[in-house]
C-alpha cells in the first residue's frame, strides 16, 4: 500500500527524512539522483539508521595493499558501529553479517513522494 511521506523538499540535504508508517520507522534518503526508504533500524543493535551517512566504500580487490573506492552514494553507513548496507538492495556489505535491512519501494509523482508498505 502506497504512503504519502512529504515532498521532494523535505528530504534534508546530507540527511534523511524519518517517518512512522503503521509503527515502522522508516528513514528515506536522497541519494545518486534516487530516492531510497529503509526500515530505520540497523539489525545489528538497534542503531537510527537515519542518522547514518550515505558514501561510498572501499571496495574488496584481488591485490594486497590496493585500494579502490566505489558506490559512491549508494552505501548508508551506520551511525554506531559503522556496518555498511547498500541502499539498492539493504545487503549488508562484504560479509561482515548475512543480516540485511528492509528496503521499501518509492516512488515519486508531481515532487510528492510515495512509500510502498
Ligand atoms: S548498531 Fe548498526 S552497526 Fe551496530
Amino acid at each position: 500500500m502506497l504512503h504519502k511521506v512529504g515532498h521532494m523538499s523535505d528530504i534534508p540535504e546530507d540527511d534523511a527524512l524519518t517517518v512512522d508508517i503503521d509503527g515502522r520507522p522508516i528513514g528515506v534518503f536522497k541519494a545518486a539522483g534516487k530516492v531510497f526508504a529503509v526500515k530505520n533500524i540497523c539489525p545489528h543493535k538497534r542503531a537510527p539508521l537515519a542518522r547514518g551517512t550515505v558514501q561510498g566504500t572501499m571496495l574488496p580487490t584481488s591485490c594486497a595493499g590496493q585500494y579502490q573506492y566505489g558506490m559512491e552514494n549508494q552505501v548508508l553507513k551506520c551511525p554506531w558501529h559503522g556496518w555498511e548496507f547498500d541502499l539498492e538492495t539493504g545487503k549488508c556489505l562484504f560479509g561482515v553479517s548475512n543480516s540485511r535491512i528492509k528496503t521499501y519501494e518509492v516512488s515519486i509523482r508531481d515532487d510528492e513522494i510515495y512509500v510502498d508498505v
